[in-house]
């Protein structure tokens, strides 16, 4: 079967590799209709996590069960469905908790696991034809239609682009009225995004620099920063200062609340620096834009290994944080790889009720064989590449 396989540092190719099957008999086999790109996969595609040459990549899923298991019983070839990036077993201490990110089983080697990702276990990756389905009667989501249909790229994006971004939000405890401000307008972004206006917030800013991404976020009401003009923490201050809404409710000392009550980082450590973008700067996401009394949520991705860090304590992840003024102003943390099945059959159902379309964040649909190429154009965020939904099943 064919799978986009990775190469070496900023290369992948579509090659033949042995075909995916049932090894055990709670596993599942799915013929693969759509398989996303995701930022994560571009940290390996860029050479700072490590992944092993040859091996195939993808853990954003969709597609029809051919086969299944003979202890599977939810699930029956023929059935549409979406696998969560995390492969949970579903009854271990974490699985039972809905931390199916931590599962215990799924993991020889540590605790999480997905398909085709650094570090996250033996599993095959999902930019191909086929895929082995681990615990099939856990991972499957189910969805209604045909292949191809209007809900495709809607469906594709609960494998892990919009729980985790709808995660970011939990993290940084976005409710009714809060200010929220996001660092980054990839998919993640622009879905955290999208979970704030979902959630009721009074206020959404969105940071980043890419002209196309940011013009996207005016389309679900949040209001873009580009950094290129200046400090995204002086322009927000400033709006907030200009609006004499805000202005002409506050009283003595609401001043010391220039800020927002919720932060959100979807860039992770592959951070532009925000005076500089040609070079990197990790932890200036974590800044003095949070209020006290507020929360952040750290949804972009981290990693106790980067053969790229900026210096030596960065290639361990060890970053400097104001960890003095976090603790004075009380605020909260959040961080990690999200519990995808959380909150999977929930945004289905809101994609299908018709209260949320995710898909505006996709930016092109290509066969399997275009990889190499939109791998190359995303990396550089290029030509509006932003969300690509690879189809095996299309004609190159
Ligand atoms: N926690 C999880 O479970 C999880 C799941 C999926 C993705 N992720 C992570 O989320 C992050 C975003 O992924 P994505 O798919 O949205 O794609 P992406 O990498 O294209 O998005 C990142 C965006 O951040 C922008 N950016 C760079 N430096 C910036 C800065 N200083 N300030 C503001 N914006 C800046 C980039 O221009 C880009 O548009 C990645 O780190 C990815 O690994 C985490
Ligand atoms: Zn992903
Ligand atoms: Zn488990």
């Amino acid at each position: 079967m064919k799978a986009v396989v990775y190469k070496g540092v900023k290369q992948v190719a579509i090659e033949d590799i042995e075909m995916a099957r049932i090894e055990e008999k709670t596993n599942a086999l799915l013929r693969i209709t759509s398989a996303a790109i995701c930022g994560s996969d571009l940290h390996m595609y860029d050479g700072r996590t490590p992944f092993e040459v040859g091996r195939s990549i993808g853990h954003e899923i969709m597609g029809v069960i051919e086969s299944v298991g003979d202890a599977v019983t939810q699930i029956k070839a023929g059935d549409r469905v979406v696998l969560p990036f995390n492969i949970g077993c579903g009854d271990c201490f974490n699985c039972s908790r809905t931390y199916s990110n931590a599962c215990l089983v799924t993991n020889p080697e540590a605790v999480g696991a997905g398909y085709g990702y650094s570090g996250l276990g033996p599993y095959q990756g999902g930019q191909a034809e086929y895929i082995r389905v681990p615990y099939a009667d856990f991972n499957c989501l189910k969805v209604p239609g045909t292949p191809g249909d209007a809900f495709e790229d809607n469906f594709i994006l609960l494998a892990d682009i919009f729980p985790t971004a709808y995660h970011a939000t939990e993290l940084a405890q976005v409710k009714l009225g809060s200010t929220v401000a996001i660092y980054g307008a990839g998919p993640v972004g622009m879905l955290a995004a999208l979970s704030s206006q979902i959630k009721g917030a009074s206020e959404i800013y969105v940071i980043d620099s890419v002209p196309e991404r940011l013009e996207k976020v005016k389309g679900i009401g949040a209001t873009p920063i580009n950094f290129n003009d200046g400090s995204p923490v002086e322009q927000i201050r400033d709006i907030r200062k200009h609006n004499q809404k805000i202005q002409g409710s506050m009283r003595p000392g609401d001043e010391k609340m220039p800020g927002v009550l919720c932060g959100i980082d979807a860039v992770g450590f592959q951070s532009h620096d925000e005076g500089n973008p040609d070079i990197e700067r990790p932890n200036q996401v974590i800044d003095d834009l949070v209020n006290p009394t507020g929360a952040i949520g750290v949804i972009g991705a981290f990693s106790p290994k980067d053969q790229g860090g900026v210096d030596e304590p960065a290639k361990h992840g060890v970053y400097e944080l104001p960890y003095g003024l976090m603790w004075e102003k009380g605020l909260s943390v959040g961080t990690g790889q999200a519990p995808v099945k959380r909150y999977n059959v929930l945004l289905r159902d809101l994609i299908l009720a018709g209260k949320a379309s995710p898909d505006f964040i996709v930016t092109h649909d290509l066969p399997l064989e275009a990889a190499p190429d939109a791998y190359s154009r995303f990396d550089k965020r290029a030509d509006g590449y932003t969300k690509v939904i690879l189809k095996p099943g299309m004609k190159a």
